[in-house]
């Protein structure tokens, strides 16, 4: 006999524990307090260093660490300033959306609308990226899985074309296999190239012109020299937004080339690719949609939780083959193969997991559907336009400036920048000097708390790198960059140089 006891947490009164949190969450949201993650990081973190309890604390304790010491003290990568990486805080809807699917949708298969609203927010997207409507998506984590799902395809699709199945007979039949892509890709690629069996070597990084664009010419001639070597090529990977300086590879160019020499073209769009819904470098993107797979990350520019990317390929069957789960009785089994269901538990809805590197998972699509539905393709548009805008109008700032210096062209919304002091002006021996120079500003920049750009590292010179992703952003905070770095530049400078 059963003894008549209940699960010990709270299963019932959700609003007033969400209520309870609200308040803090409002006042986090409107980043009027100092940098409390860094100035009280004693505090907190020894504060919550507690022992695993054998007795729990309750709901109420458990929501006031939330409220007290949690929240005050989180990531401000939603303050107007913020402009460091390519990741912001997402905007209310999509967050609301994300709650509602932790609950009402509390995973991604079945009959049910939030499964409906990961496929409508997949077709959404093709639309939005002009992608061929014959184009299949499917979502994941972010850009580091969305690139690996893609490249899965490409590795099956060039074992098929040898006519093995690497998902099935591994990778011993597949001659030394060959990834190329510039110097600018993101590391995930070459973290998938090691993950996918090719190694980390497999991947030919080559040089980018001098707009940190793949040459096509090294590409082609890599290419020959390594089929006369007996490689065997997989993909190029092409970046529709550097993560460094935003520079859109000359896609039309290497589809061409990809097509001549029978290659898998990926594009990796997960910052910039919906760069292109800017019509002032729409052009840039020509050819994106003749890739074999593209990656893009909501949970970049379109602002929704992080923990959401997607990867689109021309030949879903072939990605099927690549990462599908075996039938499996108490999944399939389960669910009816009739047309009607009786139950929603009688039929699957959109399968996503036999694309996939996750079976169970959370509707996470659904925030992408929601952003979409708030403010719509027009709305997207407006959106990206404007951080283009941002970035342009800095580096206008910048190319105005006595002591400022532009390190590389504006494509997107990247603007890569550092202080010169007029003394160390035209003398090329200075670079260590200066990058020390702007190491230091762009500290003392983050310890004022409102200005928060990252950096990056251009041709061995340290570059201060916002990012213009973040909706909060405001034009005036944009200019107050340029007008801090000046400031803090002139003062770090004169004890720098004292100090040398
Ligand atoms: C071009 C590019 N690709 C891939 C990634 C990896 O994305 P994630 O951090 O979502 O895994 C990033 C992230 O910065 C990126 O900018």
């Amino acid at each position: 006999m059963l003894e008549p006891t209940t699960d010990p947490s709270v299963t019932t009164g959700l609003s007033e524990a969400i209520e309870s949190l609200l308040p803090a969450l409002e006042e986090f949201v409107r980043f009027k307090d100092e940098d409390l993650g860094a100035s009280e990081f004693a505090h907190w973190s020894s504060s919550l260093n507690e022992a695993l309890p054998e007795q729990g604390r309750g709901a109420e304790r458990t929501l006031q660490v939330l409220r007290d010491e949690v929240i005050p003290r989180g990531l401000r990568t939603g303050a107007p300033g913020f402009a460091g990486w390519v990741t912001t805080m997402p905007t209310v809807i999509p967050v609301a959306a994300a709650l509602s699917a932790s609950i009402a949708g509390a995973q991604r298969w079945w009959v049910q609308p939030f499964n409906y609203l990961e496929h409508l927010a997949l077709e959404w997207l093709k639309q939005l990226l002009g992608l061929p409507a014959f184009y299949q998506g499917t979502f994941n984590s972010g850009g580091s899985a969305a690139n690996l799902i893609a490249l899965a395809a490409a590795r099956q699709w060039a074992c098929e074309q040898r006519g093995f199945d690497p998902s099935q007979d591994g990778l011993e039949m597949l001659v030394k296999p060959r990834l190329y892509a510039s110097s600018q890709v993101h590391h995930v690629v070459n973290r998938a190239a090691a993950v996918l069996g090719f190694g980390r070597r497999a991947l030919t990084q080559l040089p980018a012109d001098k707009e940190f664009r793949l040459e096509v010419s090294e590409l082609r001639d890599q290419l020959n020299k390594d089929k006369a070597d007996g490689c065997t090529p997989v993909a190029v990977i092409a970046s529709a937004g550097t993560v460094n300086t935003g520079a859109v590879d000359p896609l039309a160019e290497i589809v061409q080339v990809c097509r001549e020499e029978g290659v898998w073209l990926h594009i990796d769009g997960a910052y910039g690719g919906f760069g292109l819904l800017d019509p002032e470098v729409a052009g840039l993107f020509e050819g994106l949609a003749e890739a074999d797979s593209v990656a893009v990350d909501p949970h970049k520019w379109l602002a929704v939780p992080l923990g959401c990317g997607a990867t689109f390929v021309r030949d879903r069957a072939l990605l099927g083959r690549a990462l599908t789960l075996e039938p499996a009785e108490y999944l399939e089994g389960a669910a009816s193969q009739e047309k009607s269901v009786s139950s929603q538990f009688d039929g699957l809805g959109y399968t996503f997991h036999d694309f996939n590197l996750e079976q169970s998972a959370r509707s996470r699509g659904v925030t992408v559907w929601a952003a979409l539905h708030e403010i719509g393709a027009e709305g997207m548009r407006a959106r990206v336009s404007l951080h283009n805008s941002y970035a342009r109008e800095l580096a206008r700032l910048v190319q105005s400036s006595p002591v400022l210096e532009l390190l590389a062209p504006v494509s997107l919304s990247i603007c890569c920048f550092r202080y010169v002091p007029i003394e160390l002006q035209g003398d090329t021996g200075n670079t260590e000097t200066l990058n020390d120079l702007n190491r230091e500003i762009l500290d003392r920049l983050h310890s004022e708390h409102h200005h928060i750009p990252s950096s990056t590292e251009i041709s061995g010179q340290f570059a201060i790198r916002p990012c213009y992703i973040n909706p909060r952003t405001t034009p005036s905070d944009v200019a107050g960059l340029a007008t801090a770095v000046e400031r803090i530049g002139a003062e770090t400078w004169a004890s720098f140089a004292y100090r040398q």
